[in-house]
């Protein structure tokens, strides 16, 4: 199976009625935990990062070339058909070093900007993207962020801006603000389904929701029919992964030979700990998306 276009994938998923999580890993065990995850599930797998929620300096001295590796290798082992995507990358320039590295989908984190700015940025990546045979996500129309009410406010996206958007720059799914929030870890999002199906009239590519884990449960179903084929899930697998190591800590024996506490990778490791409520937690998402079961040609 191993490596596959996002827009394979999602071009499946629209077809067949159903969504595929991308569940941002950020190192080893939380990567492992999302390809793990899928191949047990047989359901097509996104694994990836984001640039949003790391450190620029510490991406651009490396993060993105040792993330890009890292997924790259679990991709190509993967018996589910598996993308990696660098997600809402903070420049063209680290764009250009994730595709180099091996990511076959990028998005640039372009959504701040004014609609002509957003489609010039975009319309860049898609040449550069394209001319590689990696699959582009761009956003338009800005999400609230739950963590820092500073931060710009929301824009939600525009339909015929959508429908402009699309044809002008040539994206292979787009990323909405539909009432879907980031970083939202109280209460559920209100989600405009009226503006989702309105976009999705006029755009007909995969649409896409950030902000997963805000989001309503009961609106997983009708957004599915209105056009979203991949929902992006951060800050619920942190919380838990954190959860999972805090226990893990809180059983450590008095003087532990860190060697099986520390990257042994048996049932002491720490991190193992983290990485099984993550797994766990993808995997009741992957069954909420109806992804599981779809990994099979036919599917
Ligand atoms: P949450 O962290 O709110 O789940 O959103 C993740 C996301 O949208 C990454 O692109």
């Amino acid at each position: 199976m191993s490596l596959v276009g996002m827009d394979q994938i999602l071009q499946r998923a629209l077809r067949g009625g159903y969504a595929v999580g991308y569940f941002e890993a950020w190192d080893q065990y939380s990567l492992e935990a999302a390809i793990e995850a899928a191949e047990e599930l047989e359901a097509p797998a996104i694994l990836g990062f984001g640039g949003a929620v790391a450190d620029v300096a510490w991406l651009d001295g490396g993060g993105v070339e040792s993330m890009t590796a890292l997924g790259r290798c679990l991709a190509e082992r993967s018996r589910v058909p598996t993308a990696l995507l660098f997600n809402e990358a903070q420049s063209y320039p680290q764009i250009l070093r994730g595709l180099r590295g091996g990511c076959n989908a990028v998005m640039l984190d372009s959504s701040e900007l004014s609609l002509e700015e957003n489609i010039a940025a975009t319309r860049r990546v898609v040449e550069a993207a394209h001319a590689l045979g990696a699959t582009v996500e761009a956003e338009l129309g800005h999400l609230a962020d739950a963590s820092d009410p500073d931060k710009a406010a929301p824009r939600p996206t525009d339909p015929d801006e959508a429908a402009r958007f699309v044809a002008a720059t040539g994206v292979d799914a787009l990323a909405v603000s539909v009432g879907n929030v980031h970083i939202l870890t109280e209460g559920e999002a209100q989600i405009d389904l009226d503006r989702l199906a309105a976009i999705y009239q006029r755009v007909q590519v995969p649409l896409v929701i950030h902000g997963g884990t805000g989001f309503p449960a009961a609106a997983i179903r009708p957004a599915i029919e209105r056009g979203v084929c991949k929902f992006n899930v951060g800050t619920r697998l942190k919380q838990l992964y954190l959860e999972g190591i805090a226990s893990a800590l809180d059983a450590l024996p008095p003087s532990p030979n860190v060697h099986d506490y520390v990257g042994s990778r048996s049932e002491r490791d720490v991190f193992g700990w983290g990485k099984a409520m993550v797994k766990a937690e993808i995997k009741r998402l992957i069954r909420l998306y109806g992804s599981a079961g779809k990994a099979g040609a036919s599917s």
